[in-house]
């Protein structure tokens, strides 16, 4: 089994476009492996990251969660920051299922993702309140992303997947995650049209036994 890396030299998986996260956990110390599918975002960071830091920074291109891997027990913290919402259940699923094997035990998942309560999914919410009064697994599936959002639809994916608390935390709780901390969040930083009543985002800090 690989040994950690030792404190103060955390290797993250960090899937930030441009960079704010990694940029932050680079001049914290960290290792960070930068992941995108799209290489240009990444070049971006790497534009942005002083010398001093480069160093410490790998780009990883790819497909998350199936087009890249890590050893076992190898990564000290994974930021899956606004991506799974463009996955559904199953990939999300395999997200979680890969992602603990790649960390090392006592290591750290932390997710973001939109929940249904976005200004721009309005018409959507009663969908996704009677799925979840009937007990749907993926209550959040947006199968016609421009039926709903017709002014963003040309920047988004035709399917979104809106996540909530109970979903994320079936997932990382099957996936062998202690759950330590889970809640929605407000996004002031969102454009007013998308903000809606201080629930647009949520987050899920896991830990791995
Ligand atoms: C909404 S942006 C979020 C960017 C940043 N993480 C943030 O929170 O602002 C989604 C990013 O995920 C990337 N992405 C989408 N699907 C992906 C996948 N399957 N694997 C890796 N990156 C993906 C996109 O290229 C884009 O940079």
């Amino acid at each position: 089994m690989p040994q950690p890396e030792p404190s103060g030299f955390i290797r993250t998986l960090n899937r930030m476009g441009y960079g704010i996260a990694s940029l932050a956990a680079l001049r914290n110390g960290a290792a960070v492996v930068a992941n995108d599918i799209d290489a240009r975002h990444l070049q971006i960071l790497r534009d942005r990251a002083p010398a001093t830091l480069k160093r410490r920074l790998t780009l990883m291109p790819g497909d998350f969660p199936d087009g890249i891997d890590f050893s076992p027990g190898s990564l000290g913290a994974v930021l899956i920051c606004r991506v799974i919402h463009f996955f559904d259940g199953p990939t999300i699923e395999r997200s979680a299922a890969k992602v603990i094997r790649w960390l090392a035990p006592g290591g750290k998942v932390f997710v973001v993702g939109e929940t249904p309560f976005i200004g721009t999914a309005k018409s959507f919410l009663p969908t996704y309140q009677a799925r979840v009064k009937a007990g749907a697994p993926w209550p959040g599936i947006v199968k016609n992303v421009a039926a709903h959002n017709p002014k963003r639809a040309g920047n988004l994916p035709s399917r979104m997947h809106l996540l909530d608390e109970p979903t994320l935390r079936r997932v990382f709780s099957n996936a062998g995650f202690a759950i330590e901390h889970l809640a929605t969040f407000a996004r002031p930083d969102f454009p007013p049209d998308v903000q809606l009543d201080g629930r647009e985002s949520v987050g899920l800090i896991a830990r791995k036994p």
